[in-house]
């Protein structure tokens, strides 16, 4: 008998792990939590030990078998020759390295970065975190000896292997993404030693994949048509490429996709889910509750509108100091006004990063979600409406993890390749409709949002 296939999802807020059938059937599944440090404002930092241990502790409560592994993009991970942790991994969404981009942009020279990685320095990426390190420890910088993102760091305490896949390296800046190898120029013009690098493979080769990647290919994304729209902490817009073309700006992602020989172009929001979970926090109270209340709302919150900056935005505005903020209140705005008017704005981000895929000539008919936020009914109708498509939902929400074991089931012979994979295993549950009404009044409200950014832009400097 073919034994079950296992997924690990390394997230930022905790792994989640899932056992599943050679035919997609879930039969096990496992998370654990760890913590998020910020040991200064915008500094977002992670114990590597914290992802072993509940990796482990997942692992230990499902059935044995061939392990895939997804994971939170982008993390540093450094090693000394003893291949011991240096100090605490350095997140995706840590806001630090602004001089480093700058740097980085400075010395590649703009169009020739984006040339060579489909890339601008932003400051979630793998590389200015080096140089920041550089800059600001030189002492840990000094003894380096290995780099590696949060799962492939996993992956060595399971394993002893050092290694990366070409979806997650492309998220360093010092991956050729074009060529789907390590990127010696950038390597020198960074004075970054290569050596440091783990070796890189094909997902399927090494059944690995960056959590974004994994969860398309988990919701059956491996090919141009559906978009993957993910409302997880962060959120995104996904969409396979028929062939490797960055956009000239970098407004959007261009990284290799877990299917090989093909790439990915995403939007990247750096608080969807997040927001609610703050808004969730601040309001005191539960999620069917807001949902609830916001539902007796109209769309637009009679001019209520929420710029979901809280942790500052990647897609589209490339602005680690920009802030959210809540416009357009009224005496008659309550709890239920103030959630309906963050789902509705967490969407309006969305649309931004749709809206650059479509200039890439993405033309989506649907979109496939998964992430915690998928859960709500209301927001994916929200959603729905604010991207003007279909929104469908597949058997596994934890699409990452459910990505990872159907690599895992390619790596090992299950399945021929991942289209296979997908063809067995991903099946659709259920389909939201856009409500016409809706995308009318999310039409002009969209118009509404694009010029809060703009507006809020003088109110950055302020202590
Ligand atoms: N019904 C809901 N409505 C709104 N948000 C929800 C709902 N259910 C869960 N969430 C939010 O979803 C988020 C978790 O989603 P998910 O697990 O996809 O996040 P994630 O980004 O994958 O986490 P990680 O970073 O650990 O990978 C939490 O912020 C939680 O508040
Ligand atoms: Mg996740």
């Amino acid at each position: 008998m073919t034994p079950p296939l296992i997924g690990v999802d390394v997230g930022t807020s905790g792994v989640k792990a899932i056992a599943i059938s050679p035919d997609g059937e879930i039969l096990a599944t496992a998370d654990e939590s760890y913590p998020l440090s910020t040991p200064h404002p915008g500094f977002a930092e992670q114990d590597p030990e914290d992802w072993w241990r509940a990796a482990e502790s997942c692992l230990a409560r499902l059935p044995e078998g061939p392990i895939g592994l997804s994971g939170q993009m982008h993390g540093l991970v450094t090693l000394g020759g003893d291949e011991q942790v240096l100090r605490p991994a350095i997140l995706w969404n840590d806001q630090r390295t602004t001089a480093e981009c700058a740097e980085i942009e400075a010395r590649v020279g703009l169009d020739r970065l984006i040339e060579l990685t489909g890339n601008r320095a932003l400051t979630g990426f793998t590389a200015p975190k080096l140089l920041w390190l550089r800059n600001h420890e030189p002492e840990t910088w000094g003894r380096i000896r290995h780099i590696l993102l949060p799962k492939d760091y996993v992956r060595l305490r399971l394993t002893g292997e050092h290694a990366i896949d070409a979806a997650d390296a492309s998220g360093t800046l010092l991956f050729d993404v074009a060529g789907r190898r390590w990127s010696q120029e950038v390597c020198d013009a960074l004075e970054i030693p290569a050596e440091w690098l783990p070796p890189a493979y094909e997902s399927t080769a090494i059944a690995g994949a960056g959590d974004q990647a994994a969860a398309a290919l988990g919701i059956g994304i491996t090919a141009p048509g559906p978009v993957s729209v993910v409302l997880g902490t962060s959120g995104v817009v996904f969409a396979v490429l028929p062939e490797y073309a960055p956009d000239a700006k970098a407004r959007v992602h261009v990284f290799c996709h877990a299917v090989p020989g093909t790439w990915h172009a995403m939007g990247v929001m750096l608080s969807a889910a997040g927001s609610a979970a703050w808004l969730r926090h601040a309001l005191a109270a539960d999620l069917a509750t807001l949902d609830g209340e916001a539902a007796g709302w109209e769309p637009g919150a009679e001019g209520l509108l929420f710029a979901p900056y809280l942790a500052g935005e990647r897609t589209p505005h490339a602005d680690a100091n920009a802030r959210g903020a809540f416009t357009g209140l009224s005496v008659r705005h309550d709890r239920g006004a103030l959630w309906r008017a963050m789902l509705e704005g967490v969407a309006y981000g969305l649309r931004d990063s749709l809206e650059l895929l479509r200039t890439l000539g993405v033309q989506p008919e649907v979109g496939r979600v998964s992430g915690g936020g998928a859960r709500s009914e209301l927001w994916l109708r929200i959603v729905s409406a604010v991207l003007g498509l279909p929104l469908e939902r597949t058997v596994s929400e934890e699409g990452s993890a459910f990505g990872a074991a159907l690599l895992a089931g390619v790596r090992s012979g299950v399945f021929a390749d991942a289209d296979d994979a997908v063809a067995r295993c991903v099946r659709v549950r259920d389909r939201i409709e856009p409500d016409p009404g809706w995308v009318a009044a999310y039409d002009h409200g969209y118009d509404r949002y694009r010029t809060l950014y703009p507006a809020l832009l003088p109110l950055e400097e302020h202590p």
